[in-house]
């Protein structure tokens, strides 16, 4: 029995990485993004059932134990609201992290000093790279749930003692893997690293947070693939390198959005000059009721609605579908334009565009829609801000200069929905609400969503 479950068992491993590539592709396009989910899942959960069936395991019983503690911990964070992905994300970092630093902890102590110099070398990356996770991510988790103040902490030559910490932490594995015995060096390697992984955090404003957390998963899978080389585990090479190289290219693909380099967002201190900038506004924007909208809205032939990150906390895609139909049935054009980091994660638009059955040919990526915006009657802004906001375009001083924006300006009106004048995720005013063709309605985006909507099935019942 247990002879054939050992030659089974590298079968269901390849399966389960083979539904893990699978998954990734799958989730790349929106279409067929709920089947990469379920064959991913599927993937996973057949990579434990086999990892369960191991001959190797001697007892159940703490493993039972963990599969208690990890199911009350995980049902709770998986109903973790959506506008709340990246914290969730975070502290799913900081577990797998912090399961990569303990296996690689409790593998070193059973191994050394009679581990090979190859297998010490994985041993040392993955505890490196595994405890400054667990602590970045907390760190991340804590700034994006306000527990922490999410401006980024300052001070002078904290590169320098950052980058010093992280060398010396370095220095410490490269001694391990030469002499393994040194046991002594093991406690301050880690708590080297667990420091580091704080003061990587510390300078870092919660406006840059969600791309730091995609760096952290990219972290954590490097820590896994380099577990894999230390238990022999095929399975946990493949999967951490998807991990790790997936976080990467997120990463990347946020910063490009952002037009930031990384340096800049490690070491940027992005979202401290922005207290200074924001309130220099003094002109007056001016506002208009929802039964106002509506009337624009009707005359209008083509609009192009841009959505951010309030209608996913209002939950306004709904009323927005209502909204689209309504205006879709009188004739009106309607197109959605989609910023790449619209809201606090990739494609959070599109994903909840999607829930409401928003057609998906409608949803229009930012250099189309910057396109259609001199031709659009309205553009029906909601509850997005730094993403419209011109500044990025002309204001060398802007934190956000550079940034790629939907040009919302350029279409002969603009209606903004929001609650107040308050600034978006990065801190700063906006001009745009300030132009001669902005209308702001202030207001939850569900509620004024809703009051456009009546407005304009009265007038179509008149
Ligand atoms: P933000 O600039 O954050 O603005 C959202 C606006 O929504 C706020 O100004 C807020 O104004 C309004 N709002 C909040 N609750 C609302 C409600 N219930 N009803 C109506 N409005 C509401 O959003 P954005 O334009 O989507 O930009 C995203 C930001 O996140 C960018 O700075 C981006 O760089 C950053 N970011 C995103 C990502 C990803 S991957 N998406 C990654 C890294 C950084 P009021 O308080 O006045 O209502």
């Amino acid at each position: 029995m247990s002879l054939m479950i050992g030659r089974a068992l590298p079968l269901i491993y390849l399966a389960a990485a083979a539904s893990f590539i699978l998954a990734l592709k799958w989730l790349s396009a929106v279409p067929t993004a709920r089947r990469g989910v379920v064959v991913g899942a599927g993937g996973m959960l057949l990579a434990v059932g086999a990892t369960l069936l191991e001959p190797t395991i001697a007892t159940y019983r703490w493993i039972a134990v963990a599969f208690a503690v990890g199911t009350a911990i995980g049902i709770p964070m998986a109903m973790m609201p959506m506008t709340a992905v990246p914290q969730r994300t975070a502290l799913s970092h900081a577990f797998g992290a912090l399961a990569a630093a303990l296996v690689g902890t409790a593998e070193y102590y059973l191994r050394a000093p009679a581990i090979g110099r190859f297998a010490m070398g994985a041993l040392a990356l993955e505890v490196l790279l595994g405890s400054l996770t667990v602590t970045a991510s907390l760190m991340a988790f804590g700034k994006l749930q306000e527990l922490l103040p999410t401006r980024p902490v300052v001070w002078r030559g904290q590169n320098v003692l950052n980058l010093s910490i992280f060398g010396l932490a370095a220095a410490a594995g490269v001694v391990l893997v030469l002499h393994p015995e040194a046991a002594w060096l093991f406690p301050p390697f880690i708590g080297l690293a667990l420091l580091f992984g704080v003061l990587l955090i510390l300078p870092i404003g919660g406006a840059d947070m969600p791309t730091v957390i995609s760096l952290l998963n990219a972290y954590a899978g490097l820590s896994a693939a380099a577990m894999g080389f230390v238990l022999d585990n095929k399975l946990l090479i493949i999967a951490g390198s998807l991990d790790g190289s997936s976080g990467l290219i997120l990463s990347i693909i946020m910063c490009k959005a952002m037009n930031r380099s990384f340096a800049n967002v490690l070491f940027g201190g992005f979202g401290q000059i922005q207290a200074q900038a924001a309130g220099a506004e003094t002109r007056v924007a001016r506002s208009a009721a929802p039964e106002d909208a509506a009337e624009i809205l009707r005359s209008a032939s083509r609009v192009v609605v841009v959505p951010g990150y309030g209608m996913a906390v209002a939950q306004a895609q709904h009323k927005v579908r209502e909204l689209y139909d309504i205006l879709t049935k009188a004739g009106v054009t309607v197109t959605f334009a989609i910023h790449p980091v619209a809201g606090r994660m990739p494609g959070h638009m599109n994903v909840l565009l999607a829930e409401a059955n928003i057609p998906y040919d409608k949803l229009v990526e930012m250099d189309d829609a910057n396109a259609e915006f001199p031709q659009a009657d309205v553009a029906l802004v909601l509850g997005a801000n730094d993403v419209t906001n011109p500044a990025a375009r002309s204001d060398k001083g802007s934190p956000i200069y550079g940034m790629p924006i939907l040009d919302v300006d350029k279409s002969r009106t603009v209606l903004v929905v929001k609650r107040s004048m308050s600034p978006g995720f990065a801190g700063i005013d906006n001009p745009l609400y300030y132009l001669d063709n902005t209308l702001m309605i202030f207001g939850d985006a569900k509620a004024v969503v809703g009051e456009i909507v009546k407005a304009l099935a009265a007038e179509g019942t008149h």
